[in-house]
C-alpha cells in the first residue's frame, strides 16, 4: 500500500457538526485513524456521548460571529496545535423563494456560508504554524488541510431549494479561492459535494417540507470517502467521486 499523502496518526483535527448523520461517523473513522480531534457543534452533551477516548468538545454555533475562533483555541488548548478542520456543520431550508423569511434566510447563509469562512479565517494562522513546525523526528507528511463540505446542490441547483444552494455554492466558490490563495503555503483546502445522504437532514430542515428524494448515500461511505481524501491528498472532491 502506497504512504499516505496525509497522516491523520497524531494529527490535530477540529471536526465541527461532529455529532450530525454525516459527522458522527467522519468522527469515527478519523478517531480510528489515530487523529487527536476536538469536536465542535451546538449540542454539547450530544458530542459528549459519541466522542472518543481524548477528544475535546467544545460548544460552538457558527451563527454566532466569535464560535469559530472559540473552537479553533479549543483545538489548539486541548492538543497544542491544528493540522486539519473538517467543517461538516449545516442546515437545510425547502419551499418556493416567495415563502423564504428572512430568519431561514439568515440562518442559512450564517450556518453554511458565514461560519465556514470565520472558521477558516481563525484557523490558517495555526495551519500555517503547524506546516511550518512539521510533525515528529520521522516527519509526518502532509502539511495542513481544510475540509469544507458543501453539497452537489452547488454544481446542481434544485428548485425549491435556492437559498440553501446559494449558501452552499458560495462555500464552493470560497473554497476554491482559498485553495488558490493558501497552496504555496502547503494547506490543502478541499471542497466536498456530496450527493443526497441518508444522514436524516432532510428530515429536519429549519424550514418547509424535503421533495420525494431518491433514495441517498449511506452515511458511512461518504464518511469514508472524506477520509480516503484527506489521507490521499485530493484536492476537490467533487459529486461524482462519491458515485464512482
Ligand atoms: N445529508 C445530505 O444529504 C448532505 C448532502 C450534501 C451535503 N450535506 C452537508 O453535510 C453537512 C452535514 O449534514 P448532515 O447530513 O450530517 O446533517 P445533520 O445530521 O443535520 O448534522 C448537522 C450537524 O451540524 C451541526 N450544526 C447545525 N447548525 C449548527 C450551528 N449553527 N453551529 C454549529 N453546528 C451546527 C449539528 O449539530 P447541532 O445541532 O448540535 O449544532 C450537526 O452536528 C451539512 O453542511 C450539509 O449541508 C449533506
Amino acid at each position: 500500500m502506497d504512504a499516505p499523502a496525509f497522516e491523520l496518526s497524531g494529527a490535530s483535527v477540529l471536526v465541527v457538526g461532529a455529532s450530525g448523520g454525516l459527522g458522527a461517523p467522519l468522527t469515527r473513522r478519523l478517531a480510528a485513524r489515530g487523529a487527536r480531534l476536538t469536536l465542535a457543534a451546538r449540542d454539547e452533551a450530544r458530542l459528549r456521548e459519541l466522542a472518543p477516548p481524548g477528544a475535546a468538545v467544545v460548544c460552538a454555533d457558527l451563527r454566532d460571529a466569535a464560535a469559530a475562533a472559540a473552537a479553533v483555541q479549543a483545538a489548539v488548548a486541548a492538543h497544542g496545535r491544528l493540522d486539519g478542520v473538517v467543517c461538516i456543520a449545516g442546515v437545510v431550508a425547502f419551499g418556493p423563494l416567495v415563502e423564504l423569511t428572512d430568519d431561514t434566510l439568515v440562518e442559512l447563509v450564517e450556518t453554511n456560508l458565514l461560519g465556514p469562512v470565520r472558521l477558516m479565517r481563525a484557523a490558517v494562522p495555526y495551519l500555517r504554524e503547524a506546516v511550518s513546525a512539521g510533525r515528529g523526528a520521522g516527519g509526518a507528511p502532509g502539511g495542513a488541510f481544510v475540509v469544507n463540505v458543501s453539497a452537489v446542490i452547488a454544481e446542481s441547483p434544485m428548485a425549491g431549494m435556492a437559498a440553501y444552494g446559494a449558501s452552499k455554492a458560495g462555500l464552493w466558490a470560497f473554497d476554491a479561492a482559498m485553495a488558490r490563495e493558501l497552496r504555496s503555503a502547503r494547506i490543502r483546502v478541499v471542497d466536498a459535494r456530496p450527493p443526497h445522504t441518508e444522514s436524516g437532514l432532510a428530515d429536519h430542515p429549519i424550514a418547509g417540507k424535503a421533495p420525494r428524494l431518491p433514495r441517498g448515500l449511506a452515511p458511512d461511505d461518504v464518511a469514508r470517502r472524506l477520509v480516503e481524501g484527506i489521507v490521499s491528498g485530493e484536492r476537490d472532491l467533487p459529486s461524482s467521486a462519491f458515485t464512482a
